[in-house]
């Protein structure tokens, strides 16, 4: 039987509140560095990661209503301060509300590769959606992403690479719920590891 999912208005941010750019102080309730996941499905490195980093603000920007909503419910349960989710679309978010050098780190995990050509333009990491990330970020401020896509990583290297002035490579760790063998602990990652698919990871840093 499917679990009933509840709304916890502490967790979840709503679009229809929103006016103009937002103040993390106040969506938190207090100072702190602010991270981004976006598009966070079910809510797993958000649960991990903001339970290992208490002193982080996290923020889930989720598109789909059905891994927002259980994204919420399981935060919610879990009783995690430090989290915020949102549904809504992230490009859309990040131009119109988020400020400029607000952003420690953008979490981007298992983004949907579209792999048909003709849908390749809907992919999010294109050169406008970085320009938005890059001017969002801290200074040195960091970008992590992973793809089991060998055809997305190689367009989200040449992007990366056509910012290069910008941005510095740097070492990607695995996140807090990664067991052996994982880089992120999602629940993406672990599908595509029961698939055997090879994962790719990449993280950068603004200079
Ligand atoms: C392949 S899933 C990965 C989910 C999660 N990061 C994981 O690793 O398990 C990609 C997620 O990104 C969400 N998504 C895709 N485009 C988005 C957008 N423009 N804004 C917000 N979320 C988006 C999808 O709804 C989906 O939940």
């Amino acid at each position: 039987m499917a679990r009933i999912l509840n709304d916890y208005p502490s967790v979840a941010l709503k679009p229809e509140d929103l006016d103009g750019k937002i103040d993390f102080v106040q969506i938190f309730g207090r100072r702190g560095p602010v991270h981004i996941e976006i598009g966070s499905g079910k809510a797993a490195f958000l649960l991990n990661q903001a339970m290992t980093q208490p002193e982080v603000n996290f923020l889930g920007i989720e598109w789909a209503r059905k891994y927002y909503r259980y994204a919420v419910d399981r935060i919610g349960r879990w009783s995690l301060k430090n989290v915020r989710v949102i549904r809504t679309d992230a490009a859309h978010f990040l131009t119109n509300f988020v400020p400029a050098n607000s952003v420690e780190c953008f979490h981007i995990y298992f983004p949907d590769p579209w792999p048909k050509k003709r849908h390749h333009k809907r992919r999010f990491f294109v050169p406008a959606n970085l320009e938005q990330l890059l001017r969002r970020l801290t200074p040195a401020g960091t970008i992590r992403i992973a793809t089991d896509h060998a055809e997305y990583f190689e367009q989200i290297q040449q992007v990366l690479t056509t910012f290069s002035g910008r941005l510095e490579k740097i070492e990607f760790f695995p996140t807090a719920g990664a067991d052996v063998g994982e880089w992120v602990g999602s629940n993406f990652e672990r599908k595509y590891l029961k698939e055997q698919r090879p994962i790719y990871t990449i993280a950068v840093r603004k200079v």
